[in-house]
């Protein structure tokens, strides 16, 4: 058993209110990813889990016990951080046994250990090297090495990919993730890239300023998101969020109206004053005289698989996905139409979805 929860959690440096009342359950064996923009406390939560910063108030408790006045080396945690604070006159197998060396676990237990966790990483070779002479995935793989030997009741992960390129972050993105279902060790991650948390996160967690904006499995958060800020932090390209009112059967923008769908009708009161979110995959060119946009083309995308398209319609900038064989060109007027179905409300004051 060896859920992780906060309860009440405050964190403040001084006088500075970092972290508020923080509420949150980590399930035993859950990969909880915690993601939000850089200062909205992420790492100050995860460093407090691991001891690394006090509470000011309430209480992290690991598998059941109140942690909060645990000694680090007591709380049953392991962490990998992003620069992989490895010993750089210690070989790979001295980096990974030195947790060990230091509790005393006895010579035969470690070498079971080191050569486990050796082969799970794919590094038995790399044993005897030391970390100047491997890459940086490779230095990151001896870097979650250690915190595997250790068997701990949990993982802690602060942006480990940041410093690889693109395409090793995401080859070991995705080793990360398998590595954490074969263990099945309940695993908190921290990251300000929401695409990794949409691919690594059973559930994520989404922060801003401190405060928990939403907690939910990726397709929740992305289909169902609670507020304008999640709308548009999770998703790439960006939900469009456009200013509109209510009137009658349709939403009004300053410079287009579009219907508004029985499923979505009820949510919005006449007159009301909301943001419209529309996802880019559901903005698509439509020839018919019912489509409801018009749009200057400005930039076009090719990506391959789809082509992202920025156009801008009086007062209001959009970005749309198309399909690669739709492509128009910049400085092109071309007509859209939108899933009336998929549109998300929010309201104008508060930004909270209307549901
Ligand atoms: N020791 C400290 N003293 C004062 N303020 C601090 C201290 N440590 C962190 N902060 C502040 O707390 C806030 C949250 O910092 P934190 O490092 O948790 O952010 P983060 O979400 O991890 O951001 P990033 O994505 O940039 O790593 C920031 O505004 C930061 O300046
Ligand atoms: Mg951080």
């Amino acid at each position: 058993m060896s859920g992780l929860s906060f309860h009440n959690v405050a964190k403040r440096f001084g006088s500075v209110s970092v972290i508020e009342n923080l509420n949150l359950d980590i399930h035993d064996h859950e990969l909880m990813v915690l993601v939000g923009p850089s200062g909205c406390g992420k790492s100050t939560a995860l460093r407090m889990i691991a001891g690394l910063e006090d509470v000011s108030d309430g209480t992290i408790s690991i598998g059941g016990r109140v942690v909060n006045d645990l000694a680090p080396k007591d709380r049953d945690i392991a962490m990998v951080f992003q620069s992989y604070a490895l010993y750089p006159h210690m070989t790979v197998r001295e980096n990974l046994e030195f947790g060990l060396r230091m509790r005393k676990v006895p010579a035969d237990e470690r070498a079971r250990r080191v050569a486990s966790a050796a082969e799970i990483l794919g590094m038995s070779q790399l044993l005897e090297r030391k970390p100047k002479d491997l890459s940086g995935g490779q230095r990151q793989r001896v870097a979650v090495g250690r915190a595997i030997v250790r068997q701990p009741a949990v993982f802690l992960f602060d942006e480990p990919l940041s410093n690889l390129d693109a395409k090793l972050r995401v080859q070991t993105r995705a080793e990360i993730t398998k590595l954490q279902a074969t263990l099945g060790t309940t695993s908190v991650y921290v990251t300000h890239d929401q695409v990794e948390a949409m691919t690594m996160g059973h559930r994520i967690t989404v922060m801003r300023d401190g405060k928990i904006q939403q907690v939910g499995t990726p397709r929740e958060v992305y289909e169902k998101p609670a507020n304008a800020f999640v709308a548009q932090f999770i998703g790439t390209p960006p939900m469009n969020l456009i200013p509109a009112t209510v009137i009658g059967d349709s939403l009004q923008t300053s410079s287009f109206a579009l219907p508004l769908s029985t499923k979505v009708r009820g949510r919005g009161v006449e007159g009301q004053r909301v943001i419209v979110g529309i996802r880019p995959e559901h903005l698509h060119q439509d020839s018919s005289d019912r489509a409801p946009i018009r749009a200057a083309v400005d930039v076009v995308e090719p990506i391959g698989h789809e082509t992202i398209v920025y156009a801008s319609t009086g007062a209001e900038r959009l970005v749309a996905i198309f399909d690669p064989g739709a492509t128009p060109r910049a400085g092109e007027t071309i007509a859209m139409s939108v899933d009336a179905e998929a549109l998300h409300l929010f309201d104008a004051e508060t930004q909270e979805s209307l549901r």
